[in-house]
């Protein structure tokens, strides 16, 4: 069996205003996706997705066909492989697991190919996998899925790493609500294209809220980040991204004596993140776990 991994990703400040070149705030989890490639038993090659299967050559299933761009670009596309694919995170949920799984397919490939494959070539081909479920990536995901690391993303200038003063620890807690990333950044373009400035404003004010969360990572100001996320959360909801059980559980999490809580990732369900005062995570996590199925604690930027 060859296997690669890659990192999941959270999202403190930024997400949709990264679209529009707007800088992110972001860190790498150290859970994500798993990929075991192996000779297939079968004859004919088989997909395992959790407890799903599927024939690798189905032409309308988008993991299958991630699968087989990963594939070819190894030059092992006729073979009988059996790939097996694991996700320590959940999945549709705003914590990067389509990008995790973007990374580590062309990983296990070439690996199992034997073949070398530069972070140029893997950019490139997880720009072209995550574009089978996403119309428009930024490339925050990908980024932080291959390196794991925490920093402020923007579209040109990828990745600038960020010292945090301590480490940070924060609470994702799941609505248990899948949808798609797509669906909701073409909404956004959709409510950009009809209102115009205005919203165009609330994408910029985002992009300086990351900028100041950067800051206050880097100084260990956390009421300062807290304080920072609850904004966001007022501008994500203003793009019409939050949804009933985001809010629920973010009210929550704030009632429970977090100092920030927001939606992460592209919204419309998926998880929430919740910032505590250093040494109550597990009070607001267990103030989640009434609410939520999944409910994790987690430091900042992996592993
Ligand atoms: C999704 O995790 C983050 C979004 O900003 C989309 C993207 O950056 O590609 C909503």
């Amino acid at each position: 069996v060859t296997s690669a991994k890659a990192f999941g990703k959270i999202i403190v400040l930024g997400e949709h205003a990264v679209v529009y070149g707007e800088p992110a705030l972001a860190g790498a989890l150290s859970a994500g996706c798993v990929v075991d490639v192996e000779k297939s038993e079968h004859g004919v090659p088989h997909l395992m997705l959790d407890t799903q299967v599927f024939k690798v050559s189905d032409a309308d299933n988008g993991v299958c066909k991630a699968v087989r761009i990963a594939q070819e670009a190894a030059g092992i596309a006729a073979s009988a492989l059996d790939v097996t694919i694991r996700f320590d995170v959940p999945v549709g949920a705003g914590l990067g697991s389509s990008a995790a799984m973007s990374v580590a397919l062309p990983r296990a490939m070439f690996a199992r190919a034997d073949k070398t494959l530069d972070d140029a070539t893997l950019r490139e081909l997880s720009n072209q996998i995550e574009k089978v479920f996403h119309g428009n990536p930024s490339g925050l995901d990908a980024l932080l899925a291959m390196t794991g690391s925490l920093g402020l993303f923007t579209k040109k200038g990828g990745l600038t790493p960020i010292a945090a003063k301590q480490p940070v620890r924060v609470i994702i807690a799941d609505t248990g609500v899948q949808r798609s990333t797509q669906t909701q950044v073409s909404n956004v373009a959709a409510r950009r294209e009809r209102l115009g400035r205005p919203v165009e404003q609330t994408i910029e004010a985002i992009g300086q809220l990351s900028r100041m969360g950067a800051e206050a990572l880097q100084k260990g100001d956390l009421a300062k980040l807290g304080e920072l996320m609850n904004t966001n959360q007022g501008l994500l909801s203003a793009l019409s991204v939050s949804s009933a059980e985001i809010e629920h559980l973010v009210h929550v999490a704030r009632k429970a004596g977090a100092i920030g809580a927001k939606l992460t990732g592209a919204g419309g369900g998926g998880c929430i993140i919740a910032l505590a005062p250093p040494g109550d995570e597990e009070i607001v996590a267990s103030a989640l776990r009434k609410h939520s199925k999944t409910v994790l604690i987690t430091n900042l930027g992996a592993p």
